[in-house]
């Protein structure tokens, strides 16, 4: 029985999840407890065979997966098979051998928080239509877990589905504005995520390794064409990889800010309004003319540092050689 930090995974199974769940189920003193899935890179049927097909690689099929939502709250579902791959992941994995467990990923996720509490710890790596159901189910799970990690937002840059907005909160803003009011969340946005890049020579030893390596290579090889509009080359930023990196080392600085996320159906939805300036006040006082600012609703992370980020990679990545 591993006796690690306990960690519920929420993804879209797409290939920087599918890297996100190599490092977690290969670190030392991590436990993970379970899988939810969601409609995100590709349609939940995908999401959630890709990543069974994920632990049937690894050899990992003790850990449960639960599926979730196969649509946003109030939006239709957008894929993101031209970036991910046909179904959603790079490297043909044939199909699973294992199922998901009955339960809802609500369900599942509500079940953990209460068997594990403040032992456990919540990494949504897809859009936050779990999350927010599982909060809307379960008002105190906030408080009652000891972090809530999500890959998602863009606070201080641009986005890269829309110009203002993330994939993740772009595809289902309403879940994502409940999640950064209610969740205090640790919020790892594109404005770190961006610079999360593996070298070259380290997708080359991947490729000349022995199985699974081989495979696991195929998913740090997808072109990523917005990179190469800001950084003039195609190798993808590993974006859900920074949570695992941070849960496991420590790689990111935050700040914490009132922050809300746009839910209009318009050019802005999804983008990210961070109070960085205090400005946002509560109403004014009209007789003492007190101004309240709006407190802090989540940290947002503002800095990584790469090298470590490339360490923990390597480490646990190398780990299946
Ligand atoms: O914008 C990047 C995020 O959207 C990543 O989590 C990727 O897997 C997709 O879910
Ligand atoms: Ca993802």
């Amino acid at each position: 029985m591993t006796m690690g930090r306990k960690i519920l995974l929420d993804v879209d199974t797409g290939n920087d999840d599918a890297i996100l769940l190599a490092m977690m189920l290969a670190a030392e003193d991590i436990d993970v407890v379970g899988i939810t899935t969601v409609a995100g890179n590709s349609t939940l049927t995908n999401t959630t065979q890709n990543t069974l097909s994920v632990l049937e690689l690894l050899d990992r099929t003790d850990v449960p997966v639960a599926k979730g939502a196969e649509r946003p709250f109030v939006r239709d579902h957008c894929g993101a098979e031209w970036v991910h791959g046909e179904n959603g992941l790079r490297g043909d994995l044939p199909g699973p051998t294992p199922s998901p467990v009955d339960q809802t990923a609500m369900e599942f996720i509500c079940e953990q928080v209460a068997t594990h509490g403040t032992d456990l710890t919540i990494a949504a790596v897809g859009p936050l239509t779990n999350i927010a159901l599982a909060i809307a189910n379960r008002l105190t799970l906030p408080d009652e877990i000891d972090e809530l990690y999500l890959m998602g937002g863009a606070a201080h840059t641009h986005g890269n589905t829309t110009p203002v907005a993330e994939f993740n909160f772009w595809g289902d803003p309403e879940a994502a504005s409940r999640v950064m009011q209610d969740g205090f969340p640790r919020m790892v946005g594109l404005d770190v995520t961006n610079q999360a890049t593996v070298l070259p020579e380290f997708v080359d030893k991947l490729e000349d390794a022995a199985p699974p390596l081989t495979t696991v290579a195929q998913w740090f090889d997808y072109p990523d064409e917005l990179m190469k509009v800001e950084y003039g080359t195609t190798v993808p930023a590993i974006h859900d990889g920074v949570v695992g990196a941070d849960i496991i080392g420590n790689v990111l600085e935050y700040e914490s800010y009132y922050v809300e996320v746009d839910t209009t159906d318009g050019p802005s939805r999804g983008a990210v309004i961070c109070d960085v300036l205090e400005i946002m006040e509560t109403e004014v006082n009209v007789v003492s003319e007190d101004r309240n600012h709006l407190s802090p609703t989540g940290y947002v992370a503002e800095s990584i540092d790469i090298d470590h980020f490339r360490e923990i990679i390597s480490e646990t990545i190398f780990s299946y050689n």
